[in-house]
């Protein structure tokens, strides 16, 4: 890629940062490189998953996600640093993630960040983890905006136009549940184990997706948003009529809840693109970006690449440990704000709520999670 500045790669000095995730039940941290030209380079990694601590919930419990965070997040920052081979003083900058996410673990994540720059005398950079998402194929291809983003994860369905750092327009978003929250919610419902996705996905694929008619909420709808609690609820409909449930009805209904999952997501998004289509320069390619824990479905996946390829859109998903929650994404998000001389002053309060696009109309009937 030539190093040639543009208004949405600046050029400047390397920038090394270092990134801080706690909004939900991963705590992370990373040192991320973003050279004179713009390009990104990771030196360490470090995630820690609370997912043991929270299985026998089925779900995240707020108040012991704030504890782990607390528990082990000095230690996992000390291992980014060792591993990257760099002190708090060869630091350009400490970023952590100021929301959207649960409170009380933003608040240890940005407090921490927030105490590490000041004693560091650094500046300190809070990004909105949605940002952070958004702005990952940048470090992993180093592929610039416009383009076209499904965030699909256990807290938010969102596509978004990412016009620039720092600038996008949301189009659709769940007006109830997100999508690997349905996922849970169904493998918790036919007694499968958490997280859903995985186990649903590998129950799915034994299973006959024609057995059980389910709906597809919202799809040929003009606006591209999602709804998933009315599929969920059909799902436990059909679950009861058929209890009790042998093997194969798992699997059945399994199978029949992807495919429904499948219809939707492709309609909606080809929504999302009906309406970006004007935003992509003529002639030059346009990308579907695809983040989030759900991205490693791999029904959903293919069918993402069918659209894709007819509607003459290029897929890029980063590497499964950069879709999922890490500091990577964090402290990479840092160093293109900072890059863009973009810092945040340490009153900088969590927000729980945090929309990239405050402009973006509320969906009609929309739930918390819009
Ligand atoms: O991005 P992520 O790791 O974290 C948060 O949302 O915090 O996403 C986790 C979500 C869970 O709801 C999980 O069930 C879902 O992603 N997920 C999947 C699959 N793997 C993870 N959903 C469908 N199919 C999968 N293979
Ligand atoms: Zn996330």
């Amino acid at each position: 890629m030539p190093a040639e500045e543009s208004e949405s790669r600046p050029l400047g000095a390397p920038l090394v940062v270092l990134g801080i995730e706690t909004s939900c039940d991963e705590t992370a941290a990373a040192v991320v490189v973003r050279d004179g030209a713009g390009r990104g380079r990771i030196l360490s990694n470090v995630v820690r998953s609370q997912l043991a601590e929270h299985r026998p919930y089925g779900g995240v419990v707020p108040e012991i996600a704030a504890r782990a965070h607390v528990e082990c997040l000095d230690a996992i920052i000390r291992t980014a640093l060792d591993e990257a081979g760099v002190t708090l003083d060869g630091l350009s900058g400490i970023a952590a993630t100021a929301g959207p996410g649960l409170n009380g673990g933003l608040v240890v994540g940005l407090v921490t960040g927030k105490a590490l720059a000041l004693a560091a005398g650094k500046p300190f950079v809070a990004v909105n983890h949605l940002e952070a998402h958004a702005l990952t194929v940048g470090l992993t291809e180093g592929l610039e905006p416009p383009y076209l983003m499904l965030l699909v994860s256990g807290g938010h369905t969102q596509t978004l136009l990412v016009e620039d750092v720092g600038r996008y327009r949301r189009l659709g978003t769940t007006i109830d549940d997100a999508i690997g929250e349905a996922f849970d919610k169904t493998a918790k419902l036919l007694g499968l184990g958490y997280p859903g996705g995985p186990e649903v996905e590998k129950a799915a694929r034994s299973g006959d997706a024609t057995r059980f008619p389910l709906p597809r909420p919202l799809v040929g709808r003009a606006e591209p948003h999602f709804s998933l609690a009315g599929l969920k609820t059909a799902v436990r409909q059909r679950a009861e009529a058929a209890a009790p449930l042998s093997e194969r009805d798992v699997s059945d209904l399994c199978a029949a809840f992807e495919a429904a999952v499948c219809d939707v997501v492709v309609d909606r998004v080809g929504r999302a693109m009906d309406l970006v289509e004007p935003a992509f320069p003529s002639g030059a390619p346009r990308w579907l970006t695809v983040a989030g824990g759900v991205a490693a479905n791999k029904s959903i996946a293919a069918a993402l690449a069918k659209l894709a390829a007819g509607r003459g859109y290029r897929v890029s998903v980063p590497p499964a440990a950069l879709c999922t929650d890490n500091g990577a994404m964090i402290a990479w998000a840092g160093a293109e704000r900072l890059a863009r001389g973009l810092v945040d002053d340490l009153a900088f309060a969590a927000k729980p709520r945090w929309p990239l696009d405050p402009d973006a109309p509320a969906a009609i009937g929309a739930g918390v999670k819009a």
